[in-house]
């Protein structure tokens, strides 16, 4: 079987990929939420790539590289960003010419032909993890296999959606429905191809 590829998306209820504030989103923690738990730890072992446009990238490297951890940090995020510096990072950019963090590939051009060059590569599984512009891409395109969506407890009416015009209609299998302490869901669908 070929390479399952996963849309992570953290978005609020009208689907906007801004993060608000919302009563217990800033909860401290030193332990992972249901949130974090499902769409990164407990697949340490079946994931090695992650796919991120430009934006998000740069982000991650600033946030999530082992090398931008504070001593502070919990102990889940380091463990999370030696993970992520080990895995093989895909990142689409028409003008990034290098990265400095370690296993860093830019690729560009047609996402169909880059998806199929991806899952014909021999390795593990796949997470596309943002931002707005690149997974309304993958959902536009249909190129994901399974969508894990958390969704928190807030209206927001604007920055960027997730949510765009489809090319065509794409039918989906719930497979399941957490709810979450601060009244987040996350959902998990399956596309039936
Ligand atoms: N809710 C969330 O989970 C989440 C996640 C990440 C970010 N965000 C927020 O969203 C904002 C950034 O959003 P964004 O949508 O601009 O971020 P993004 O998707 O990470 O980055 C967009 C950039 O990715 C590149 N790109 C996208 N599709 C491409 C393709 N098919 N081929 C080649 N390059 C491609 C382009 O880079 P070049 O300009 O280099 O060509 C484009 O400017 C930030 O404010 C961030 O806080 C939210």
């Amino acid at each position: 079987m070929s390479r399952k590829i996963t849309v992570n998306l953290y978005m609020t209820l009208d689907g906007y990929a801004e993060f608000p504030p919302y009563p217990g989103s800033d909860a401290p923690s030193a332990e992972p939420g249901e949130v974090f738990l499902d769409m990164w730890i407990r697949r340490y072992e079946s994931v090695d790539t992650v796919v991120f446009g430009r934006r998000s990238f740069e982000d991650h490297a600033n946030f999530h590289s082992e090398a931008a951890r504070k001593p502070s940090d919990p102990k889940f995020l380091f463990e999370f960003s030696r993970w992520l510096d080990r895995c093989n990072k895909i990142v689409l950019s028409h003008h990034m010419k290098k990265s400095e963090w370690q296993n860093s590939t830019i690729m560009s051009g047609n996402l169909e032909e880059i998806v199929s060059r991806l899952r014909s590569t021999p390795g593990r599984d796949i997470i596309v993890d943002g931002g707005p512009s690149l997974v309304q891409e993958f959902i536009q395109r249909g190129l994901a296999d399974d969508y894990l969506i958390a969704i928190w407890p807030v209206l927001l009416g604007r920055g960027k959606s997730y949510w765009g015009s489809m090319l065509n209609q794409q039918t989906l299998k719930l497979l399941s429905v957490k709810t979450l302490p601060y009244g987040e869901l996350l959902l998990h669908y399956e596309t039936v191809r």
